[in-house]
C-alpha cells in the first residue's frame, strides 16, 4: 500500500483498474480470475478494514434477509459461498445464534484468515470452477453470497446457482446479495430462465440502499450506490 493512502483507497484505486481491464474485457477469463485472485491476495491482511472503511453493508443485510427466512432454527445448515473472512458467518453466529454453518473460499491467503478464528464447520478452497461434489448432494438448508456474484466474468455467475441448487436441499433458499448495477437484463433473464427450467420455484429481488460508500469519484457524479439481496427458493 501507498504511505499515506487508506486501505479502502489504495483497494479502491487497484481496484479499478483491474474492473476497467474486466468489463473491457482486456484479459481472458482465466487471466481474469487470476489477476483478481491475486488482488484478494495482497489486501488480505488489510481486508476488515478495507470492507469497514468502505461501508459495506452486504454481510449486515444478507444476515437480516437470512434471519427472516430461517429465524429460530439455529442448527439450519448454511453455507457461505466466496466467504473472504466470513464476516456474514460472524453475524450469524455471534448475532443471530446460528451454529452450523461451512464456507467456501478460492483465495488460499483469505480463506487463512477465516480458518484462524475456528467458528465455521468446514471451510472448502473451492471457486466457482471447480468439482462442488465434496460438500455432498441437497446438503444445506440455504447457501448465501455477499459481494461475489456477477461482479465480472470470472466471478461467480447464473451458470454457478444451477451448481448450488444441487447442494440446496428441495424448498431450501438461495440468498445474494450484490450492488444493485450487477443485476442486468441479462442476469433478469437468467433468473426467469432458472425458474423456467425448474431450478428454482420462485425469486424475489430486494433493492436498498447504501450498499457501499460511494468513492470520491463517485461523490463528485452524485452517485449512491444501491445494493439488491436476490432470495431463490430451491425446487
Ligand atoms: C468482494 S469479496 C466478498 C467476500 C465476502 N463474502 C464478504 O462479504 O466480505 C468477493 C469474494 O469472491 C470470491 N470469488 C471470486 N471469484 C470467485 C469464483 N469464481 N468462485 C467462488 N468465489 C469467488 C473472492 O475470492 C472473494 O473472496
Amino acid at each position: 500500500m501507498k504511505a499515506n493512502m487508506s486501505a479502502v483507497a489504495a483497494f479502491n484505486e487497484e481496484g479499478q483498474k483491474f474492473f476497467h481491464r474486466a468489463r473491457n474485457e482486456a484479459l481472458n477469463v482465466e487471466q481474469e480470475f487470476a489477476e483478481q485472485q491475486k488482488l484478494y491476495a495482497k489486501f488480505a491482511d488489510n481486508y476488515a478494514q478495507v470492507r469497514s472503511e468502505g461501508g459495506f453493508q452486504g454481510p449486515k443485510r444478507i444476515s437480516e434477509a437470512i434471519y427472516g427466512l430461517l429465524g429460530e432454527s439455529k442448527d439450519a445448515k448454511i453455507l457461505d459461498y466466496g466467504c473472504g473472512i466470513r464476516p456474514v458467518a460472524d453475524i450469524l453466529i455471534d448475532k443471530y445464534g446460528f451454529c452450523n454453518i461451512d464456507g467456501t473460499e478460492p483465495c488460499k491467503e483469505l480463506l487463512d484468515i477465516a480458518k484462524r478464528r475456528h467458528k465455521m464447520n468446514n471451510l472448502f478452497k473451492i471457486g466457482s470452477h471447480d468439482d462442488h461434489s465434496i460438500m455432498g448432494s441437497k446438503q444445506y438448508d440455504l447457501i448465501c453470497s455477499s459481494g461475489v456474484f456477477f461482479a465480472t466474468p470470472s466471478h461467480p455467475g447464473i451458470s454457478c446457482i444451477r451448481s448450488l441448487c444441487e447442494l440446496t436441499k428441495s424448498e431450501g433458499w438461495i440468498v445474494l446479495c450484490m450492488a444493485e448495477s450487477y443485476l442486468t437484463a441479462q442476469i433478469m433473464e437468467g433468473f426467469e430462465h432458472l425458474e423456467r427450467e425448474g431450478c428454482i420455484k420462485m425469486f424475489s429481488i430486494h433493492i436498498f440502499e447504501g450498499y457501499r460508500k460511494s468513492t470520491p469519484q463517485e461523490q463528485s457524479q452524485g452517485m449512491t450506490i444501491k445494493g439488491a439481496i436476490v432470495k431463490m427458493q430451491v425446487a
